[in-house]
């Protein structure tokens, strides 16, 4: 039985990182594929290196021919800039866009059947370009943006209630970014409501630092995240590979779901085999539609840009 292939596209912090999480969980042979000379090559060599400490049999090449990427099962797009301090992630929009639409041809020409899983910024945005260049069906291109936020929010619920993170399960929605919607009536501490032992205050004061979460590690760091947004990536991989059916909230095409019509935003989904196999529709309260509505209109500014520049 052949292993899954997965490429990965861009080497760099969240590439590589993220090729080392899917490694050590035997996910399959990787690829990975960067425009600089021997920065794959060099990455994966050194993942490789590991796997007899770490015991993981998967093949980890690195290469900068597309031809090497040829009939993969997933590909991971974290090909783009990222933040530097005092950068919002639409600035990334313009120079992120061409980046994506050159990759997007490559994997339509080289893995004609693959899942795609976007995570370079400003994340809806590049998925919409994605699922535009590539023309793949809507339930096989999204992007990672949800596991990372809801693991932020989980991380911080966690801590202030000093309890594991296995116990919390969280749902946000809404595009990536500071209007992103966490929801706290569908965030859980081992079945309990949040809403049942943090106050409304110390949820607001969470949510708000969920919300700049991405900003609060830029700033410590000059640059932005990797290890959560990698594992973020994985996880997705993971559910859709092993078929798992995983509730969790992903960038995906909307119909009538929420009233998006069109846009791929932050939506809770069920992910597995084919993708995005659901968005689960929740019951929204005026205030979380709000929200919502807010994000997307954003989104949709986003898409607009992007319907010009490709
Ligand atoms: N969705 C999220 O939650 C999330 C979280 C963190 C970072 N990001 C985004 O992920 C992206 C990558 O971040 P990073 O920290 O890994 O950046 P990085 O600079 O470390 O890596 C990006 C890599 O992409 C490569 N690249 C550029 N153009 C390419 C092309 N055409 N083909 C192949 N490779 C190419 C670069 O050479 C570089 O090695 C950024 O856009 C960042 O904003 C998203």
């Amino acid at each position: 039985m052949a292993r899954n292939k997965i490429t990965i596209v861009g080497a760099g912090n969240v590439g590589a990182t993220t090729a080392h999480i899917a490694a050590t969980k035997q996910l399959g042979d990787i690829v990975m594929i960067d425009i600089i000379k021997g920065l794959a090559e060099g990455k994966a060599l050194d993942i490789a290196e590991a796997a007899p400490v770490q015991l993981y049999d998967s093949n980890i090449t690195g290469t900068q021919d597309w031809k090497e990427t040829t009939g993969s099962d997933i590909v991971i797009i974290t090909s783009g800039l990222p933040r530097k301090p005092g950068m919002s992630r639409d600035e990334l929009l313009e120079k992120n866009t061409g980046i994506v639409k050159n990759v997007s041809k490559q994997i339509a020409k080289y893995s004609p059947d693959s899942i795609v899983i976007v995570v370079c910024n400003p994340l809806d945005a590049m998925v919409y370009t994605a699922a535009k260049v590539t023309g793949f069906a809507k339930n096989k291109v999204m992007g990672m943006a949800g596991a990372l936020d809801s693991a932020r929010f989980s991380c911080f619920i966690a801590a202030e209630l000093d309890v594991s993170v296995e116990d919390i399960k969280c749902t946000l929605m809404g595009g990536h970014g500071d209007d992103m919607v966490p929801l706290p009536r569908f965030t859980s501490v081992g079945g309990i409501p949040v809403t049942e032992l943090l106050d409304e205050d110390k949820i607001a004061e969470l949510i708000e630092r969920t919300r700049k979460g991405g900003i609060e590690v830029v700033n410590l760091l000059g640059y932005s995240a990797y290890y959560a947004p990698a594992a973020g990536a994985v996880k997705m991989a993971e559910a859709i590979l092993k078929d798992k059916k995983t509730v969790l909230s992903c960038c995906a095409y909307c119909d009538s779901q929420y009233n998006a019509w069109g846009y791929f935003i932050g939506v809770p989904t069920i992910l597995g085999k084919n993708g995005i196999e659901k968005v689960i529709e929740l019951d929204l309260n005026e205030s979380e539609q709000a929200q919502f509505d807010k994000s997307l209109a954003h989104v949709k500014q986003l898409a607009a840009k992007i319907d010009k520049l490709i």
